[in-house]
């Protein structure tokens, strides 16, 4: 048996008695595996588990997804990060509802002409719902085939990807793909990890990496993409009732659709940070907010959050004013609605991001502590 029908054939017969259960996995629905594949892109499945659950339950037909607001989906991805895929699910749900009729086409080439489904979900939604032997790469799929092979170089490009590609489509090839994709993935969640735990590894044997020693060293190393230091101001604006303004980010910015407190940009990657955040804000804040604030001040609380790109650095501002409602048509560059609402209300009625969360957080203790200088 030569080495892929070998490492086929061994994948599923590991994966029939050690493949976790989950549940996009029992018999799923196109659209089940297109929720769930688009859940767990750089999400770790236990984060996963309670979202699914909790989608299915409101959204359980693509039918339904498109017919919802887009400001309940994202509120029901809140805290998944990466609101993008939110989007591509809505527009998609919409697209399959009107162009295939609610029916998910099964040719990956046709599923690819839908806005966020790339050859992954494609081939993921082609496997395991529609039962074809297609491939589906992701990270752990990539570790997996990487070391067992012994496929070294870039694989994001060039010789190293057109091999992984070709070995990919050969092991599907070998039939039952659904199996042996999730194999590959559950081994890349175990076993096959980023630190190997090949003692425990059903393909040990005939393992490239693990027979030269190298499974430290595959797949190599992609470099790091260089993060953005940036530092924010964030401003607690409450009115003497004690309402915040929040506002709405523009559907096509980062995080965008999402509400957080009004922010503006300080500084990006300078080498000047700390007194660039020192210098008063108060002009900034009257501009960005067409005059509202009329008493300002700054406390010491900063918050900061990792995006895939991004370090950022919050500065939490506040400030009072009688009121804000004449105010609240406004619209800058950022934000396209404004609105006011009490702390406590804003996590269970507004789609909010993780950082938004810890500013939430840090506004709280200003509350308790009382320390608004007004
Ligand atoms: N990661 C991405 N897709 C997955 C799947 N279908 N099962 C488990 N982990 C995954």
């Amino acid at each position: 048996m030569n080495d892929t029908e070998w490492f086929a054939s061994t994948l599923r017969d590991w994966f029939l008695q050690n493949g976790r259960k989950l549940p996009w996995r029992d018999q799923p629905s196109p659209y089940e595996v297109w929720v769930s594949e688009l859940m767990l892109q750089q999400t770790q499945v236990v984060t996963v588990l309670p979202y699914y659950a909790r989608w299915l339950e409101r959204f359980p037909s693509v039918q339904a997804l498109a017919s919802a607001d887009i400001s309940e989906v994202l509120q029901l991805w809140a805290g998944l990060g990466y609101y993008r895929r939110a989007r591509f699910l809505h527009e998609g749900a919409k697209l399959i509802v009107d162009r295939y009729g609610g029916t998910f086409p099964d040719d990956p080439e046709e599923l690819k002409k839908i806005r966020g489904i790339g050859s992954y979900t494609a081939g993921a939604i082609a496997a395991f719902a529609f039962h074809k032997d297609t491939p589906a790469i992701d990270g752990n799929v990539e570790r997996v085939i990487s070391r067992f092979f012994g496929i070294d170089g870039d694989l994001s490009r060039g010789e190293p990807l057109k091999l992984l590609h070709q070995t990919a489509h050969k092991v599907a090839a070998h039939g039952h793909a659904a199996d042996t994709n999730q194999a590959m993935m559950d081994l890349g969640a175990s076993c096959c990890a980023k630190i190997a735990r090949c003692a425990a590894c059903p393909l040990a044997e005939r393992c490239f990496a693990l027979k030269h020693g190298l499974t430290e060293a595959l797949p190599t190393p992609k470099a790091a993409p260089a993060k953005t230091d940036e530092y924010r101001a964030c401003l607690l604006l409450r009115q003497d009732d004690g309402r915040c303004l929040i506002a709405r980010r523009r559907s096509e910015l980062l995080l965008g659709g999402l509400w957080e407190f009004p922010m503006i940009t300080i500084c990006k990657n300078s080498t000047n940070a700390a007194s660039e955040c020192r210098l008063p804000r108060h002009l900034l804040w009257k501009n960005a907010l067409a005059d509202i604030p009329n008493h300002w001040n700054t406390s010491n609380i900063q918050i900061t959050h990792v995006f895939t790109h991004i370090k950022m650095t919050v500065i939490l501002d506040t400030a009072q004013c009688a009121t804000f409602e004449p105010h609240l048509n406004l619209q800058n560059a950022t934000y396209d609605s404004f609105n006011s609402v009490s702390l406590k209300d804003i996590p269970s009625q507004y789609a909010i991001s993780t950082l938004m969360k810890k500013i939430i957080k840090a506004a709280q203790r200003i509350d308790m502590q009382k320390t608004l200088p007004l």
